[in-house]
């Protein structure tokens, strides 16, 4: 697959730990990623490199082999952005904006405007200071796809959106997916994510720190079994085994194993050996899987420890 974003050792240090450390990701011609990660993660900062709005201390941003910095103005017309702060001028109208839009774009697509107007059921007459959050993201969402880039960038791109129009808008971006566009979308929303993203990546206090196949996940990247012991020898011998104990609370006497499909059969010689209290399994959720990121590691597969 060819990269359309390359996202190379970005790093901006604004100080006090702060900023982008040797951030690393591509995203693939056709391709969605979902890049996700707590607040103040580096998200938009990262989105910001590659629209050519901050330049990197060290490391390299492109979009489709030109320079994200120096092409700033190329890449402005190629690429649809959707800012996580938008911010409006506020004496125009809302066709105002959408004709100063498609100026700066070069680009001019009447029946596009009108389609998307439609879709997102916005009336732009109104000014843009007297829109709520919601319309004015609507208007947002309208100038960025309005010349049908092929590139995206989506910064939290539901947020300030009712439940409809977030809906309305995953089937939008679902829509863009199958017409081949390549997307990058930052997002804390997990079935947001789970809906329309090929890959993931975690990005957290500047770095990266996970890339997964989204489709792994969503099968089953790790089934979780829970064993829970009577006897405290029994807890401790158990704990022994060579299995791959993701949590262990003594206080209940509980073990969280990851078990894999080709562990299974080692994983049933081992547990008959004991007697057992209480047992369960279940497959990781995208969001189990992403809370074990945030959260430091303080809890998985239903076990949780303080
Ligand atoms: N221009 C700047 N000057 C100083 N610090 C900055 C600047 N831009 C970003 N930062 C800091 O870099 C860190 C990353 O911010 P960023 O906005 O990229 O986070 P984020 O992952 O988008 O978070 P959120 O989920 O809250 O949107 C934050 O600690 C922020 O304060
Ligand atoms: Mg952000």
């Amino acid at each position: 697959m060819n990269n359309i974003i390359n996202v190379n050792e970005l790093t901006h240090d604004y100080g006090h730990g702060r900023g982008v450390f040797e951030v690393s990701f591509n995203v693939g011609d056709g391709e969605t990623l979902g890049f996700l990660g707590p607040n103040g993660a580096g998200k938009s900062t990262t989105m910001r490199h590659l629209m050519g709005f901050s330049k990197p201390q060290s490391g390299k941003v492109e979009i489709n082999g030109l320079n994200c910095t120096k092409e700033h103005n190329k890449i402005m017309q190629s690429v649809g952005y959707l800012p996580g702060e938008v911010s409006l001028p506020e004496g125009l109208n809302g066709y105002q904006f959408i004709k100063m839009m498609q100026d700066m774009k070069k680009s001019k697509n009447d029946d596009r405007v009108r389609y998307l107007l439609d879709k997102f059921e916005l009336d732009p007459s109104g000014s843009v200071k007297r829109m709520s959050i919601g319309e004015k993201r609507k208007l947002a969402v309208v100038t960025a796809f309005m010349n049908d880039p092929d590139i995206l960038l989506l910064d939290e791109p539901t947020s300030g959106l009712d439940p409809i129009m977030q809906e309305t808008f995953i089937d939008f971006i679902k829509e863009e997916k199958q017409r081949g566009k390549s997307i990058l979308l930052s997002s804390h929303i997990f079935s947001e994510v789970e809906a329309l993203c090929d890959r993931i990546a975690i990005i957290k206090d500047g770095r990266l720190i996970s890339s997964v196949d989204a489709a792994q996940i969503k099968h089953g990247l790790h089934n979780i079994m829970t064993v829970e012991f009577d006897d405290p020898k029994d807890f401790a011998d158990f704990g022994r085994s060579e299995l791959d104990f993701k949590l262990r609370d003594r206080s209940t006497l509980k073990c969280a194993v990851v078990v894999d499909d080709e562990d299974i059969n080692k994983f049933i010689s081992v547990i008959r050996k004991f007697k057992i209290k209480a047992f369960s399994e279940h497959s990781v959720t995208l969001e189990e899987y992403f809370m074990h990121f945030y959260k430091n590691d303080r809890s998985f597969g239903g076990v949780s420890y303080a």
